[in-house]
């Protein structure tokens, strides 16, 4: 299928500038961002003694999962058949499906995938799936998973885990490699000593499961587990042989902003949504091209991610379009001590301000500019959002654009580097890295701009 919004996009990699050409709404990777998580995270594993498996299902992307596998990691995790079956068509060879399936058709997709890479591994968690999959006749590696207080998946006492090793050794074309115990529910908890607090917990019920897997005659060889908020605890407690983080590569604000300065905090934001201001009409708001189905919407609403723009809001404002405001701003902080006021109280009254995007005063050169010309909104859950100027630009507002733009490559900090377009020619984005919404495939939402797209059959 034709799709013009991705050749559109595919014939500006290599471009100089073309990072404000890109057809929005648009994912944007940050490069420098993404591969310092990347490294942090591989560093943080090898200095750990901890086997270092990605979970996949934030990113969806062969490309990411092969980055990482690049620094370090064994291999990646996946929630699903769907998102493994698209990774190891495109050449990811080491899978962890992280969630037990159902059914005697997803037993033979996960016994298809186990003849298809050269480490395939699946999770069970009742006796019923590992008949399932050892009806497929097929050799599959196998790890039980443990519920250690989300009560998702897995087995929830050492009975139960007792059960399925005994199901699992029954059947000779299954190997046991051990325990999975995740707990999404300790991930976003604030303070590194709470999460510590909750990690002991678990892992100790994790301990008691996995000594039932060993008398029921089981291994326990892999225990693997974990995610981005709790890896200083998860090997502090010593029990989980490999971890799984996922958040990391991106670094969502939510997540961010819950983990604060804490070691496992350490992550860069990396990844954005550019989007067009559309309609400059209104005198209190403009209306942006990305809306609810541009962004994540199980977090809270994104916000302005550039500083110079602080003080506008961002509102869905329906599937495709977003509405960017003034935010009420907070009063001043009072200079000496309020005294009390003697008069009888009058409601306080304040001149109205002024309309968004027409500043009163006229922009400094280095002003960025007002909304029209380019906002940077960010993250829900995982996403930065980059407003653009519409086009064609008035000339203040190009240099409202080039300014905002020449900001988000980092040139007030350090000097820019032009990465994508004369240092890393080979890798072909349009600028750090570019990240196209393809609503088309559901399931595989981002398709990453490249020559290739990692995900070409949108499956
Ligand atoms: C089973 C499993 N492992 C690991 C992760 C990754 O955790 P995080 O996103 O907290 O890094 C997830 C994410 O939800 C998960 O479901």
């Amino acid at each position: 299928m034709e799709r013009p919004h991705l050749a559109a996009a595919q014939a500006l990699i290599g471009q100089p500038g073309s990072r404000h050409l890109i057809p929005t709404p648009a994912a944007v990777l940050d490069l420098d961002a993404f591969e310092a998580n990347l490294a942090r995270m591989a560093e943080r594993a090898r200095r750990a003694g901890l086997a270092l498996r990605p979970h996949a299902k934030s990113h969806k992307s062969a490309w990411i999962a092969r980055k990482q596998m690049e620094a370090g990691a064994v291999g990646v995790c996946c929630a699903k058949l769907a998102e493994a079956e698209a990774l190891a068509a495109e050449g990811v060879g080491a899978i962890l499906v992280t969630s037990p399936v159902a059914g005697p058709a997803n037993a033979r997709r996960a016994a298809r995938l186990a003849g298809q890479i050269p480490d395939f591994r699946i999770v069970v968690d009742h006796v019923d799936g590992v008949g399932e999959l050892a009806a497929t006749g097929a050799a599959l590696q196998v790890l039980i998973d443990v519920d250690v207080g989300l009560g998702r998946t897995g087995v929830h006492d050492p009975d139960q885990a007792a059960d399925v090793t005994r199901a699992i050794l029954r059947h000779p074309n299954l190997t046991l490699l051990g325990v999975q115990a995740y707990g999404g529910h300790w991930q976003h908890v604030e303070g590194a000593n709470s999460r510590a607090a909750y990690v002991a917990d678990g892992m100790a019920k994790l301990a008691v499961v996995m000594a039932a897997v060993r008398e029921a005659g089981g291994t326990t060889f892999i225990a693997t587990g974990g995610g981005t908020g709790t890896f200083e605890a998860d090997a502090a407690q010593g029990v989980l042989t490999e971890v799984q983080p996922g958040s990391y590569a991106f670094m969502d604000r939510e997540y961010r902003d819950a983990l604060g300065d804490d070691p496992d905090g350490a992550f860069r934001q990396a990844l954005f949504v550019a989007t067009t201001v559309i309609s400059a009409n209104h005198p209190k708001w403009v209306t942006v091209d990305a809306g609810l189905k541009s962004m994540s919407t199980d977090g809270p609403l994104p916000v302005l991610a550039d500083p110079s723009l602080e003080g506008a809001a961002f509102r869905f404002f329906g599937d495709e379009h977003g509405m960017v405001s003034r935010a009420p701003r907070p009063p001043p902080p009072p200079r000496r001590p309020p005294r009390p006021d003697p008069r009888p109280h009058r409601p306080h009254h304040r001149p109205p301000r002024p309309p968004l995007g027409r500043p009163r005063r006229r922009p400094r050169s280095s002003d960025p500019g007002g909304c029209a010309r380019g906002l940077a909104v960010a993250p829900t859950c995982a996403m930065l959002l980059f407003l653009f100027s519409p086009s064609p630009l008035p000339g203040a507002q190009r240099r409202g654009e080039e300014r905002l733009a020449s900001d988000l490559r980092g040139s007030r900090r350090r000097p820019h580097r032009p990465r994508a377009v004369s240092v890393r020619m080979g890798r072909c984005y349009a600028t750090t890295g570019t990240w196209l919404l393809n609503k088309e495939a559901p399931s595989m939402q981002a398709a990453i701009l490249r020559r290739r797209s990692p995900y070409r059959s949108g499956r």
